[in-house]
């Protein structure tokens, strides 16, 4: 957001045609066509905005828009990818880089931090969120986000972002090379080789070329791996609990038990949750063909460990991969057990599916991005914690633009927008979740600092922040 601080004409609510207020789930009016905003394009921005921010003494998180960009800090702990420094720099940001902290260290060092990205060590746990005193926004840079407590930062209005996705190609380039080793038995090959033994064979070993890859779970990595798959000249099908778009020549099947009878190789790519806990159990293992290959990349839980191992030591299966496991170390360790060691053909790496330089790259862009247009837009799409409103609509000369995170209870929209009715609204997005409400209004106001106090004082206030652009304001569109 390049900056000014606005004026503009004061109209009652009533005057409006755009204004919609129903406590839904979701409403959207906006009065323009929507543009693209930054979060696609902020990292081939290579210069903050010339434009001054009213600079405020205060530098309250509430205001943080009225304020330098080269004012907004961020702190990213644990060696997060230089992308995602590139890119809060272009935007001016101030970056502060750290390794590692205990919790009373990282206390100290989030005093006037905006926004925090961490990875999967650094706690922020109740303690440090309730200490950090300027914090809007946390970026977890990796996948997961139980480093964070996702509910208090949701009860303080600070919407946390991650990137669930970034690494999809890195997983299933590893998976196609997991299949091609299984099917020549070259782990073993590799394991005989380095303990002297020369053991050069080709039966029991094939091509992959007119196989069929049973794919579970078509989602993000699935059906890129589906792709990958065939283009190698594997016959493709899979199992899914959603109609999906069959992607090449993959055909959807309609049980999970069809495709274990016919698919040489069965790669596991769904969430854990209840419904895939032990998904592979015995029973399933036993209806995979005799000598076909199972390959886990998703979750420990979705595979019953110990019935792959009795069936790779019995032949059932000819081989197998696995990359996750039910218990995993926190870190690097030298004395991790498993029933899988030792079992014929069967590859182990420790849950690198995703861990490519690439991958952190992508992911140091994508949450970078996501960051950047939540505070210089609002926009809070794929925040995992908070309502997610995606913003779209530029903010026009002469308006303000309010964020408000409200307790989601009745009556709550009744009381903004007895508030808001000062002022012509031009937009208004709303989402819910069970406990937060958050909605972002686009006004043309002059008493827009009497609108956010108002706004404040309500018992439902959970954060209130605005965005200001002057009338006259001339800059780079957002
Ligand atoms: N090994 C790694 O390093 C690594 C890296 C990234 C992702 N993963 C894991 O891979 C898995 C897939 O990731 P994704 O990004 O493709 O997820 P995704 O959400 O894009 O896809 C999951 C798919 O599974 C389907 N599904 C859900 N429950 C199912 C069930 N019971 N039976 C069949 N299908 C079901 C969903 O409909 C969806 O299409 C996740 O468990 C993820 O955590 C592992």
């Amino acid at each position: 957001m390049n900056t000014v601080v606005c004026v503009s004409v004061v109209c009652h609510v009533a005057s409006t045609h755009h204004q919609h207020t129903t406590n839904s789930r979701r409403q959207t009016t906006t009065a323009t066509a929507h543009f693209p905003h930054s979060a696609s394009t902020a990292h081939h921005r290579h210069a903050p905005s010339t434009e001054p921010r009213e600079a405020d003494s205060t530098m309250s998180s509430a205001n943080l828009d009225r304020i330098h960009p080269s004012r907004i800090t961020v702190l990213l702990m644990e060696k997060i990818s230089q992308d995602a420094v590139k890119t809060f720099e272009a935007e001016g940001y101030t970056v502060k880089q750290a390794v590692k902290y205990g919790e009373d260290d990282l206390i100290e060092a989030m005093k006037g931090v905006h926004i925090i990205g961490v990875r999967s060590k650094t706690k922020l746990t109740s303690r440090v969120l309730e200490a950090a005193d300027k914090l809007v926004a946390v970026g977890c840079f990796c996948i997961g986000t139980d480093q964070t407590d996702l509910k208090l930062a949701a009860t303080k209005g600070i919407p946390v972002f991650n990137a669930p996705y970034a690494n999809t190609r890195s997983v299933s380039e590893l998976v196609i090379a997991n299949i091609i080793t299984l099917a020549r038995q070259a782990s073993d090959r590799n394991k005989e080789m380095h303990a002297g033994e020369w053991n050069k064979r080709s039966v029991g070993c094939y091509e992959v070329r007119g196989k069929t890859l049973g794919v579970v779970g078509y989602g993000h990595v699935g059906s890129q791996l589906s792709v990958l798959a065939e283009a190698m000249g594997m016959r493709v099908i899979f199992y899914d609990i959603e109609p999906k778009l069959c992607l090449g020549n993959a055909s959807q099947v309609p049980t999970m038990e069809e495709l274990l009878e016919v698919s040489d190789f069965v790669s596991l790519h769904v969430p854990a949750d209840e419904s895939t806990k032990n998904l592979m159990n015995a029973e399933r293992i036993a209806q995979m063909k005799a000598g076909s290959y199972l390959i886990n990349y998703a979750r420990g839980s979705v595979v019953d460990i110990e019935a792959a191992a009795a069936a790779l030591r019995s032949g059932h299966l000819a081989g197998a991969a696995f990359d996750v496991f039910p218990s995993e170390p926190a870190g690097h360790t030298k004395d991790w057990a498993v029933c899988l060691q030792g079992c014929p053909n069967t590859i182990l790496t420790p849950h690198i599916g995703g861990s490519t330089e690439e991958a952190q790259a992508s992911i140091g862009r994508e949450v970078a991005s996501k960051l950047i247009a939540y505070i210089n837009h609002g926009s809070t799409l794929s925040a995992v914690n908070v309502p997610e409103v995606n913003v779209t609509r530029k903010l026009q000369p002469g308006q303000s633009r309010v964020l408000s995170f409200h307790i989601n209870t009745p009556g709550v929209l009744r009381d903004i927008n007895r508030i808001l009715s000062i002022a012509n609204i031009s937009s208004q997005q709303l989402e819910t979740s069970e406990r937060i409400g958050y909605l972002v209004v686009d006004l043309e106001a002059d008493h827009i600092e009497q609108v956010k106090s108002e706004l404040e004082a309500l018992d439902s206030n959970v954060r209130c922040r605005i965005l200001f652009r002057g009338k006259g304001y001339v800059g780079p569109e957002p």
